[in-house]
């Protein structure tokens, strides 16, 4: 038997907290060795969890690479301004590295980190976690086997959800560009991924862009009247769906301490009373329509491949649906349609609809993660390549998620510029 994959995390928040899961389900193949993060409660959560030797818990990444290397890789889930620099000095001391999306916040670090990686020979998988989904996966063979023919369009809707979006993009940690990143880098890197992945071999030629959206609704001239700055004081409050009290108060008193709720208290385990309290003084108790958020609610991306190919994305905040993508692709033999939970082929010649399920049944508490339990295999992907040497196992390896990355940066160019953006071809431009 070989030894468990001995990991460094960066970054216990969320992400590296639920990629740790992968260690207490499965010992024998991952170790969780070191964390740094410069939050207290979260080191010490860690080092509980995973019985960290002392010497090992860091408040800040650079104490680690300042060390001999002591594991085979590392978990970088710092927030998105904080990817670059640790990736490129772990990639320099030889470490594999699974970097949280996106890579980085500008199209030049996102291509050092991939220079850095191929010139250190180290494995780099990005968390581009929908390319691990069972059915997205399913997907993408289907597409492969040619079932339905030459792919001449794709259609796909990201529906962020309502309350999510207030969460995460208006009072949240990625609700203002200059601290995060643009809402199509920050939450849709992962679709224009996969419209990516799915355009195949057509995707690398020359390929034009547009795009349109803004910030709509969230911002003061929507403020009802009589609202007050904050939901626990605002007599407003039960006629607004984005109430924080609703969003965050209502669930703790029903007993869920899970996301957005824990998000909320960073220092302390979530219960009424530090809820209420972070409502009264922190970020997540303001009122929506008084935030300091500038990123996209809504966004539209045109896309044309080569020959001919184009695609349609849209990312939507007033939604029911939390991210439950839905997907149509078109093509010379038959129409594919995916809607979250299964995908249904309809073929031209047969006039017949096939359904397409995958095994989406994951251990332990992955499938809690929001992404039908893809980050399980995500996570499980990237340390059998590491044990096995083998990066053929990462689906979202450094070339691929570097070309859907510069589409992104391409696309939201589009959009600030108010114009097509044609690239892959320099007469063009
Ligand atoms: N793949 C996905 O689907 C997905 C989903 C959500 C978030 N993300 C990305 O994952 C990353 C982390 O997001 P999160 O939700 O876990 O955020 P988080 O805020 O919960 O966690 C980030 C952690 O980094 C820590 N940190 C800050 N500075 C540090 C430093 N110098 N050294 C070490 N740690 C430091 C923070 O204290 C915090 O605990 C972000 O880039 C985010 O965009 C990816």
């Amino acid at each position: 038997m070989t030894a468990p994959v001995r990991v460094i995390v960066v970054g216990g928040g969320c992400r590296g907290e639920g990629h740790s899961h992968y260690a207490s389900i499965h010992p024998e193949r991952m170790q969780v060795v070191a964390v740094a993060d410069p939050r207290k409660f979260a080191r010490s959560k860690f080092q509980k969890q995973h019985k960290i030797l002392e010497e090992n818990i860091f408040e800040d990444w650079h104490a680690v690479v300042e060390r001999e290397k002591f594991a085979d890789a590392v978990l970088i889930c710092t927030p998105d301004r904080l990817h670059k620099e640790p990736a490129v000095a772990f990639a320099k001391k030889g470490y594999h590295i699974l970097l949280e999306k996106p890579m980085a916040t500008t199209a030049e670090d996102c291509t050092a980190i991939v220079e850095v990686c191929i010139q250190s020979g180290v494995m780099l998988s990005v968390g581009h976690v929908l390319r691990y989904d069972p059915l997205i996966h399913k997907i993408k063979e289907l597409i492969d086997a040619g079932v339905i023919g030459d792919v001449f369009h794709i259609q796909h809707l990201e529906p962020v959800g309502f309350y999510h979006f207030a969460h995460s993009y208006v009072r949240g940690n990625w609700r203002n560009e200059a601290e995060s990143s643009f809402a199509l880098l920050a939450k849709s890197c992962h679709d224009i991924d996969l419209i990516h992945h799915w355009a195949g071999a057509r995707r690398r030629g020359y390929f034009t862009v547009s795009s349109f959206g803004s910030v709509s609704h969230f911002n003061k001239e929507n403020k009802p009247p009589g609202a007050a700055d904050r939901c626990l004081n605002c007599s407003v409050e039960r006629d607004c769906p984005y109430s924080a009290c609703k969003i965050y108060l209502d669930g703790v008193k029903k007993g869920h301490t899970g996301w957005p709720v824990s998000v909320i208290c960073p220092n302390s385990f979530p219960d009424i009373e530090s809820v209420t309290e972070a409502l009264k003084t922190g970020p997540y108790g303001r009122c929506v329509y008084e935030c300091d958020n500038d990123v996209c609610s809504n966004q539209v991306v045109n896309m044309q491949f080569e020959g001919g190919l184009t695609a349609a994305f849209s990312m939507v905040a007033f939604t029911e649906e939390i991210c439950q993508r839905k997907t149509t692709i078109y093509g010379s033999k038959g129409e594919l349609y995916y809607n979250g939970r299964e995908i249904r082929v309809f073929d031209f010649l047969t006039q017949r609809a096939t359904k397409h399920t995958a095994d989406t049944n994951t251990p332990g508490q992955f499938f809690m993660s929001g992404h039908g339990g893809a980050d399980y295999h995500l996570i499980h992907a990237f340390i059998s390549a590491v044990a096995n040497n083998d990066p053929s196992l990462i689906r979202s390896g450094p070339e691929e998620t570097l070309l859907s990355h510069l589409l992104v940066f391409e696309a939201e160019r589009s959009r600030l510029e108010s114009r097509v953006v044609h690239c892959g071809d320099t007469k063009h431009n």
